[in-house]
């Protein structure tokens, strides 16, 4: 049986968290003179002097209305970064426990239990990037305290079998992250609906892809109630500027811009897809659920290069384990797309001439 209580740290369960001066007043005094802000304003054309909300409230009211879940069972941060780093702070204690990741998948959740001083299990994907789920079952032990599932993956592109996702969360008595970094290029449904079936569930959502916001650095965890005031306990106070959060709220009042948005990436991706097989190097073009594209080539260092040549990067992960040949390309607009399919085009010319292929 998962229980909460007993996968916390230590040290987390004692905490006192800081209490800034808006947690312990909040109310409508006309001076403020408890935070040691500077009331004489910002050296700028609008006053940025004030501390932003803590909580993020008025975020999380529309993405609560918008998701089906209650204003408390979200937590903002500085990226979907912050809240892997958390999930590693408040879960594992270091030198002791472990976490769980699926390789090839997204680098931070490494490098975070890495910097936690937190081992890392490994157990690969299979060779079509599914859960290897006995693997995984038996990679398992005391220790293991959270799994960092990506789906859609990056970099594979795809979604991962919801049905083994859910069997997971029902046979793991720790914490499941399901990072939906890329959920909105998806036909699949999002886990949040099912936050409310499992309290050992945590969806990571980011606002850095679909939402063209990666500038902001505004991320998500949903979670139930009390993994959430986990959450609230361990992060910086002031963790989301008062920039990104009015920028938020601002981009959250214009859901139509990124629902074209995100139809045109879909469109871009399927034709990107379709042109990248006429290519003679190109051995695999990976189904992708997400606003990038997995590419298997003859010789991805090469064209990796060329492409550099051609001042177009893409990322090269041919080291990657399952992913030998592979280059990762993010889809454009249609104008970089162009332009990347006739430098490919020059790239093949060049590699059929001196039989570099
Ligand atoms: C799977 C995945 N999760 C999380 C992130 C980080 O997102 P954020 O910009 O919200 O920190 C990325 C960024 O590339 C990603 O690919």
């Amino acid at each position: 049986m998962f229980d909460l209580e007993n996968i916390i740290r230590e040290n987390i369960k004692r905490l006192t968290p800081y209490s800034s001066a808006r947690d312990e007043y909040n109310g409508a005094a006309q001076i403020f003179l408890d935070a040691n802000e500077n009331s004489f304003g910002s050296p700028l054309e609008r006053d940025y002097n004030r501390y932003p909300d803590p909580l993020q409230t008025e975020i999380k009211e529309i993405i609560a209305a918008r998701n089906g879940v209650a204003p408390n069972e979200i937590f903002v941060g500085n990226g979907s970064d912050e809240a892997i780093d958390l999930l590693v702070r408040i879960f594992c204690e270091p030198s002791r426990d472990n976490v769980l990741i699926c390789p090839p998948t997204y680098g931070m959740y490494e490098v975070s239990a890495n910097i936690n001083d937190v081992e890392i299990k490994c157990v690969n994907l299979t060779t079509d990037f599914q859960l290897d789920f006995d693997e995984v079952k038996s990679a398992i032990d005391q220790n293991t305290k959270v799994i960092f599932i990506c789906s859609p993956n990056n970099p594979t592109g795809n979604s991962l079998d919801r049905f083994e996702i859910l069997k997971l969360l029902k046979d793991f008595n720790g914490i499941v992250a399901v990072d939906e970094a890329y959920i909105h290029f998806s036909t699949e449904k999002s886990f949040v609906s099912e936050i409310k079936n499992y309290p050992n569930l945590v969806v990571l959502q980011t606002f850095s892809k679909a939402w063209g916001l990666a500038g902001l650095r505004v991320g998500l965890a949903l979670a139930n109630e009390k993994t959430i005031e986990l959450f609230n306990r361990v992060k910086p106070p002031y963790n989301v500027s008062q920039i990104a959060q009015e920028a938020i709220l601002r981009a959250l009042g214009n859901q139509t811009a990124v629902e074209e948005t995100i139809a045109k990436i879909i469109r871009e991706r399927e034709k990107l897809i379709e042109n990248l097989n006429d290519f003679s190097f190109v051995e695999k073009v990976y189904p992708s659920d997400a606003n990038f594209v997995l590419v298997k080539t003859t010789n991805a260092d090469a064209i990796y290069r060329f492409l550099i040549g051609e001042k177009i990067v893409v990322r090269n992960r041919n080291n990657v384990e399952l992913c030998a040949g592979c280059l990762r390309v993010t889809v454009g607009t249609p104008p970089e797309m162009e332009r990347l399919l006739q430098s490919l085009k020059s790239c093949e010319t060049k590699s059929e001439k001196t039989q570099i292929s």
